[in-house]
């Protein structure tokens, strides 16, 4: 390659990953995740009408996410990623199921975004599911932007809020507008750097985007659109706030120690469009990834990915497992030659796709920040490495402990190869694990999961994928833990009454427990067991 076509590829590759932003909503079930997801492509011009996203919400599984947006161009459309262009960004937003039973494939997900968008309720504040993701995020210190939704309902006092996120999540809130009037007086935000008022009027259905009208703090016409008292009210909020003096600073918020803070309402559109400039403004482009050779830019000419999630039968057509991979560094390019770092050899990029729902287009190319999905006969695992030049493995991508277990029944035994087809793929797929208790001749699968509801989706999809019937059976323990000791010992060791002994796929011992009393009970017993927790 030429000198010259070099220098040109190089500045291509910096001037396609500084206009990415690759990022995750997350939020307890119900803040308004979806909505805003809807409004976000509604202000990005990417739908012209909001309503599109909203049928996806009852899913249970990720499979047909996005499906409802597949006649809308220049949308592509994955079960990982929702891609987009707005104002100059190539977005990716990456998807993250809603329902804490599916949180697995959230965390994972969380582990390849750049930064993440956590969405509260106003009359809720931080909720379970919000805590639980903001402290995956926090493992990173991926940068937080909040959205404080649904001011249009009576809501809690907003500093009472920010005061929340502080003592609760130990992050530092910083408001960037502040809302004026709460519930049905919810009228629009002060923009706090721009010392703008901003009014929103409302839309059917909030599809359109809502109109806005500015005006200066001090404007008359401001006074009498709000009445003296609450402008008032507004003057000396934003004067508290002045004297608080919780300012943003960009280092902070990327090092994840401050949060800026928005409110709106999603469903009116009421604070969208600050919200999505701040985004894209605020967000990080792709940033440097940790690896075994230190540390990856994402400038970096030779191409590094890592699969971080996997999906059997996205196309019934097809019947194929995807592997979706996550772009940290180069550019990718059909037909290219990558280096699978685990199994240690070449592979050819040549059935890398970008969905449109039920259809799929070939990838021509890929930056960092990116999504694609590549046919994975069996070739990848979640935590898979791929790269050009240099042999390089990231970080693998934790697993979560599983909390519920079944035994899985077949009920028809003449098609026990599907069965156990299937089981495999949705084992590669990460949401459940197969174990197999050592006192049982049947050898029938024990399922372990994160959550529980993974079940029902494995009995669902065995069914509908694979055409076997199979039901399940509860089992009561709630922790599983590999046993390490040496061979001689495993004899003399004492279990806990309720407690039952299992393999995983490797043959690893693998002990389940009811509690966790029953697994300190266990450690005093029999001294030099360790218990490992599965993850
Ligand atoms: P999720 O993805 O986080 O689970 O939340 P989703 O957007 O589905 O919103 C949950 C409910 O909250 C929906 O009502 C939605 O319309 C409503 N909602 C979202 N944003 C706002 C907002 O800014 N203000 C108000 N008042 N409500 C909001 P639903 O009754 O469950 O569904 P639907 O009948 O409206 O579709």
């Amino acid at each position: 390659m030429s000198q010259h076509a070099l220098k040109t590829s190089t500045s291509e590759l910096e001037s396609e990953v500084s206009r990415r932003r690759t990022f995750a909503i997350i939020s307890h079930p119900d803040a308004g995740k979806t909505t805003l997801t809807e409004k976000l492509l509604l202000y990005a011009g990417a739908v012209d009408l909001a309503g599109a996203v909203r049928a996806r919400k009852n899913q249970q599984h990720a499979t047909a996410d996005w499906m409802e947006l597949e006649q809308q161009r220049g949308i592509s459309i994955t079960t990982a990623a929702l891609q987009f262009d707005c104002r100059g960004y190539r977005i990716n937003l990456l998807d993250t199921p809603g329902h804490q039973d599916f949180s697995e494939d959230t965390y994972r997900t969380l582990m390849v975004t750049d930064s993440a968008v956590m969405v509260l309720d106003s009359a809720k504040g931080i909720e379970p599911q919000t805590h639980k993701l903001f402290q995956v995020c926090r493992l990173r210190r991926t940068p937080i932007l909040t959205f404080i939704n649904k001011l249009d309902r009576p809501g809690r006092d907003p500093l009472s809020l920010l005061d929340q996120i502080e003592q609760e999540l130990r992050i530092g809130p910083v408001p960037m507008n502040w809302p004026i009037g709460n519930g049905p007086t919810f009228k629009g935000v002060y923009d706090i750097s721009k010392q703008q008022v901003l009014l929103f009027g409302r839309t059917n259905h909030g599809q359109h985007r809502a109109p806005v009208q500015v005006h200066d703090l001090y404007d008359s016409v401001l006074i009498d659109l709000l009445g003296h008292a609450e402008h008032k009210q507004l003057v000396e909020e934003i004067e508290l706030l002045d004297a608080a003096g919780a300012s943003f600073n960009l280092e902070q918020f990327l090092a994840g120690n401050i949060t800026p803070v928005f409110f709106g309402s999603a469903i009116n559109n009421f604070g969208l469009d600050p919200f999505l400039q701040a985004l894209l403004d605020l967000a990080p482009a792709p940033g440097p990834r940790v690896s075994s050779r230190g540390m990856v830019e994402p400038t970096r000419e030779e191409f590094t990915g890592q699969i971080f999630k996997i999906q059997a039968n996205m196309d019934p057509q097809h019947r194929d497992r995807v592997a979706f991979m996550r772009v940290y560094s180069g550019r990718f390019e059909k037909d290219m030659q990558l280096y699978h770092s685990r199994l240690q050899k070449k592979v050819r990029m040549t059935r890398a796709y970008r969905f449109f729902a039920r259809e799929r287009e070939i990838v021509e190319e890929a930056f960092p920040g990116d999504v694609v999905g590549l046919a994975n006969p069996g070739l990848f695992n979640i935590g898979d490495t791929l790269c050009s030049g240099q042999l390089i493995k990231f970080d693998d991508i934790p697993r979560f402990a599983p909390e519920h277990f079944c035994i899985l029944h077949n009920q028809q035994i003449s098609k026990y190869k599907q069965f156990n087809k299937g089981i495999e793929q949705l084992v590669e797929e990460g949401a459940i694990q197969v174990l197999f208790f050592t006192d049982s001749l049947r050898k029938e699968p024990v399922l372990a999961a994160v959550g529980e509801l993974q079940f029902d989706v494995v009995v669902a999809r065995l069914d509908s994928e694979y055409g076997v019937a199979t039901s399940i059976e509860r089992l009561p323990f709630t922790c599983a833990r590999w046993a390490l000791c040496s061979p001689e010992k495993q004899a003399g060791i004492v279990w806990p009454s309720r407690s039952k002994l299992a393999r995983d796929r490797e043959g690893r011992l693998v002990a389940l427990f009811s509690s966790d009393w029953e697994v300190n009970f266990c450690l005093e017993k029999n001294p030099g067991l360790t218990l490992q927790e599965l993850g």
